[in-house]
């Protein structure tokens, strides 16, 4: 469940709240509501800048309780860094540090005022936005595989209120709608492989489909595909004991006929590397390999909650990747839907397998205006833009501004990488129309380019999110990303 989001309008003095939320810039400058606050306690803010005790450092927090003079129970005081040079960025992570703080108090409610400070280029429907949207990032717990707990006597943060004007209100119902696509993407992604297989990834998609009545969804077992001549996707799956499937959930917010947006997102459910096999150290975090799945679903949802007036489909090629004695192997040559043969140099390079012939499907099926595929497809891109970027991929200069865009708006940031033609020499295969991987160098840009073989025609993208779809490490979780990125683009389609 999502945080309730609303809009406050009391002064900061009178809020009756467990909790206010107000900014401190560096060098002691107060927000116009910590003054508000610091006059009516009596200069205990001021007291505490002067101290030292409040530096107003960017993301540091401060906890007044119960503070005479005020309706609120206590104040949560976020350092707001430099005036100078504030920018969006810099209120996302004051955001979510403010949010992690809130979390940690004993309280189930709060009034935020930190969406009033100025943002350069941003309205107030935004700073909400973001405020909200990381608020919930923040307050989300990963439970589902943990012995059952009692139920803590402690309150739960379950909601927050943002001081804001009307003109704000569709920035929070936004969040809300795109905090749930956040979450659903999330849990599905921090689900352990064997619970999280190809069969409970259809299972989700048709439990959304079931549950919303413009949403439909169609799922393709291995039999159906082996008719149709998914060559290459089935390949990938043949050594598990998880049997691959193909599912496709359609939403008709637009107007009939309209070409609709089409998703593609990468589903390994687990990537062992098959016969090409993994070292292990590490392995766990292929549990994450189906984040492209993940984060295309969790932008359907947020769409479809937004009610966006679109047509929009969102196709996942869903696969496990094991050794076996069924596995295929390397020097096996497949032939893909498209008709393309394919040598295999390399069972760990799947990611582009199952694509290809999810992307030439979805073409053939939907005749998309535009098609977009996510996937946790290389370790080239992590090492090439590391954890903050998302590698962009597309010879559509128009399709890829749009993305830009829509990740700097929403700071799901996106980096594009060359996808020209001169890489493409680097798939030559002596034994096939192209080989699955490229040799040592610019391994991102030969994966996106295996990929381009197979939308044609297509006015494609590709996202590589192997960096950005989940934090690294022993407590790491599955960052939700790129559904805010996605979700903006289809916002800015859809006006
Ligand atoms: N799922 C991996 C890519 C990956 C690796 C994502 C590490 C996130 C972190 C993908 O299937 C893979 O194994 N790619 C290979 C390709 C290589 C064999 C050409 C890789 O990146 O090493
Ligand atoms: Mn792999
Ligand atoms: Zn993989």
């Amino acid at each position: 469940m999502t945080l309730q989001f609303s809009l406050a309008t009391a002064a900061p003095e009178t809020a009756d709240s467990a909790c206010v939320l107000v900014g401190v810039y560096e060098q002691g400058v107060l927000t116009s509501a910590a003054a508000r606050i610091d006059g009516a306690i009596g200069g205990a803010i001021k007291r505490q800048v002067e101290s030292g005790d409040i530096s107003g450092k960017a993301g540091s927090t401060t906890v007044l309780y119960a503070p005479a003079g005020i309706a609120a129970k206590r104040v949560l005081v976020v350092g707001l860094g430099t005036q100078k040079g504030f920018d969006a960025a810099r209120y996302q992570k004051v955001a979510i540090e403010a949010a992690r703080a809130l979390g940690k108090l004993p309280v189930a409610e709060a009034v935020s005022y930190l969406a009033e400070v100025d943002v350069p280029g941003r309205d107030a429907a935004w700073r909400v936005r973001t405020a909200a949207l990381a608020t919930d990032h923040a307050a989300y717990r990963y439970t589902a595989t943990f012995k059952p707990r009692e139920k803590s006597v402690q309150p739960e943060l379950a909601g927050v209120a943002f001081a804001a004007g009307t003109e704000a209100q569709a920035g929070l119902d936004q969040a809300t709608a795109i905090a749930e696509g956040v979450r659903f993407a999330r849990e599905l992604a921090n689900l352990p492989p064997n619970i999280c297989n190809p069969a409970h990834i259809a299972a989700q998609a048709q439990a959304f489909a079931d549950a919303h009545d413009q949403v439909s969804c169609r799922v393709l077992d291995h039999v159906e595909m082996e008719k149709l001549g998914f060559g290459s996707l089935l390949a990938v799956g043949r050594g598990s004991a998880n049997k691959p499937k193909l599912i496709a959930l359609e939403y008709k917010g637009g107007a009939e006929g309209v070409a609709p947006y089409a998703f593609v997102g990468k589903g390994i459910t687990f990537d062992t590397g098959g016969i090409s096999l993994k070292p292990g150290p590490g392995m766990e975090e292929m549990k994450y390999d189906m984040g492209g799945a993940a984060g295309v679903l969790g932008a359907f949802v947020a769409a479809v909650k937004m009610g966006v007036k679109l047509n929009l489909v969102c196709v996942v090629p869903a696969a496990e990747n094991m050794p076996d004695g069924d596995s295929y192997r390397p020097g096996d040559v497949l032939t893909s839907l498209s008709g393309l043969t394919i040598e295999v140099l390399n069972t760990d390079a799947e990611g582009r397998l199952i694509l290809c012939d999810a992307l030439t499907w979805t073409a053939q099926t939907f005749k998309p205006q535009a098609l977009v595929d996510a996937a946790t497809l290389t370790g080239a891109c992590v090492i090439a833009l590391g954890k903050h970027a998302s590698g962009l991929f597309s010879k559509h200069d128009d399709l890829a501004a749009e993305l830009l865009a829509a990740g700097e708006h929403s700071l799901d940031r996106a980096w594009r990488m060359p996808l020209w033609d001169d890489y493409q020499a680097q798939l030559d295969s002596g034994f096939a129309d192209v080989a699955n991987i490229g040799g040592k160098s610019a391994g991102a840009i030969t994966a996106a380019c295996f990929l381009s073989r197979f939308a044609e025609g297509q006015r494609w993208a590709h996202l590589d999110i192997a960096g950005t779809a989940w934090d690294e490490g022993r407590k790491g979780l599955a960052t939700g990303r790129p559904v805010a990125l996605l979700a903006q683009w289809l916002l800015d389609r859809d006006s």
